[in-house]
């Protein structure tokens, strides 16, 4: 076909596999808001690099594996339990993430961290490196090879080693720090340069670029410039790309008979209460703790809301391995007992916490039956599951209270209400404003929101990063 070939790698395939013998394999799709916009994407012939989220050590299990994946256009990478536990339970989710969402360091013994952070961060690069592999045996002329990530912030470096000429773009789906969090890392300079080896870098949002430049120029002493990062005339661009939802795939789906029979069922389900809703993987960054006892404090200083609201929270498992997960599992678990404990009746619970994932038209009926969003994110690159409610709200056009903190309130700022979730009042008083807030006032506000998430969509994220990367190649050719 006269498609362009795209290469997206990412430690997360959009299947993650389930063995069920020798040789067979069920493949489930995976949670995530890289995977869902990714997956919206069609106007390349793409073909997905990454990690199927199971132990393969065996050559049945790995020939077999391989072909059920190439059914989906996936190609995996293997790693190793070792590697798993010390790359991504280790660097990436124990150090990485709550690092660049402003949670600082891990530091409970700080000889220990010291002597783990160099074997993380050991297998962080042999990790990387079993990608780059894999990508340079299935690079053809002319790809692109978009990486996505903070779980792949050598691979730049390493596929340009193996080839100049190959195009090859990063983009980081959660934010980056201020250059002043970035500097705590031991290994800050090491991962920003191998960063700069891409051709583009790509943000969620113009503040993400800014603090990734400054981090460049302050730590590494390169010249920023309005195009990006200049290391002795070599130029990185570095650029905004806010991320988007295939939205008509949300709409469409409203309109199946499945999903209508939901919507009826859940209406009748919570018949005479309106409904909150939060939808998040089981995340620190969620401050799903601080919506909880925001809803308490609500129906505490409320008592006439007691019986006429719920609370739906669909907790999505995520990173169980890592120890801060499973304590906030417990954490959640704990506030959400002693609240159903205290505002429950014999015939209703106030909360209704659900540790799983939903599937998608599931989740589509509860977005189209809620009242009230609620996304208290302490930090989020951009958070999806709130354009995913807008999306579906074209009848109801409830209320969205969103985080300030999170990429989206740049871009749903003016249609949401905007809290700090650390502040538990302001989000509990943002509640009761949200639940009697006039059809007119929701009206003018769902429509701001709903023209934002239906015009900035996956594909055109997609499309205009590839773009530029193009652009950027041909630019860079012309100046030498
Ligand atoms: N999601 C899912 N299964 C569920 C609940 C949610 O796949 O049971 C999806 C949801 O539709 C959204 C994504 O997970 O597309 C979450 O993306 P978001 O950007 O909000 O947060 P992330 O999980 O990437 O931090
Ligand atoms: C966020 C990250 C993704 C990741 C997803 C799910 O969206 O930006 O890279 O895939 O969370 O987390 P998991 O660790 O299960 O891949």
């Amino acid at each position: 076909s006269s498609k362009q070939r795209l290469l997206v790698v990412a430690n997360r395939l959009p299947v993650a596999a389930v063995r069920t013998g020798e040789d067979s394999w069920q493949l489930e799709i995976s949670a995530g808001g890289l995977v869902s916009a990714l997956l919206g994407v069609n106007e390349f012939e793409t073909r997905w690099i990454g990690w199927a989220g199971v132990n393969v050590p065996d050559e049945v299990g790995q020939r077999s594996l391989t072909e059920a994946l190439a059914e989906k256009r996936c190609i995996p990478v293997f790693l190793d339990e070792e590697v798993v536990h010390q790359y991504y339970n280790g660097y990436c989710n124990n150090i990485l993430w709550p690092l660049f969402h402003y949670l600082g360091l891990p530091q409970e013994d700080r000889l220990a961290t010291t002597r783990s952070f160099q074997s993380q961060f050991s297998a962080y690069k042999k990790a990387n490196q079993l990608f780059a592999d894999v990508v340079n045996e299935h690079y053809e002329e002319g790809d692109v090879v978009w990486c996505h990530d903070y779980h792949l912030m050598f691979l730049p470096k390493y596929l340009k080693k193996y080839n100049m000429q190959m195009k090859v773009g990063w983009f980081l789906h959660t934010p980056f720090p201020s250059s002043e969090i970035h500097r705590t890392l031991p290994s800050r300079s090491k991962l920003l340069r191998s960063v700069l080896a891409a051709d583009l870098v790509g943000f969620h949002t113009y503040d993400y670029a800014r603090h990734f430049v400054s981090a460049c120029t302050r730590i590494l002493g390169l010249e920023g410039t309005p195009e990006g990062v200049e290391d002795q005339g070599k130029l990185t661009r570095v650029a905004a790309f806010p991320i988007g939802i295939d939205s008509s795939r949300f709409i469409r789906a409203l309109e199946l008979p499945q999903v209508k029979e939901h919507i009826r069922e859940l209406k009748e389900r919570f018949a005479g209460r309106k409904v909150m809703l939060g939808v998040d993987r089981l995340d620190m960054i969620k401050g799903i703790p601080q919506k909880i006892l925001a809803f308490e404090k609500f129906l505490e200083e409320n008592p006439v809301w007691q019986d006429k609201v719920v609370l739906l929270q669909i907790a999505v498992p995520t990173r169980t391995d890592v120890p801060e997960y499973q304590k906030l599992t417990c954490q959640v678990h704990e506030i959400v007992g002693r609240i159903n404990g205290r505002f429950g009746t014999l015939t209703a619970v106030p909360i209704h916490h659900l540790d799983r994932s939903l599937d998608f038209h599931a989740l589509c009926a509860l977005y189209a039956v809620t009242d009230v969003a609620l996304v208290t994110s302490l930090r989020d690159g951009m958070n999806l599951v709130s354009y995913e409610f807008v999306a579906c709200q074209a009848e109801k056009k409830g209320v969205l209270i969103l985080s300030e903190f999170a990429g989206a309130a740049q871009s749903l700022g003016a249609g949401a209400i905007l809290v700090n979730p650390w502040n538990i009042t302001e989000v509990a008083a943002s509640i009761g404003y949200a639940l009697t807030l006039p059809a007119d006032e929701r009206e003018k506000r769902h429509q701001h929101n709903f023209m934002h998430i239906t015009t900035h969509t996956s594909q055109e994220w997609a499309g205009t990063f590839v773009s530029e990367l193009n652009d950027t190649i041909v630019e860079a050719q012309l100046r030498t």
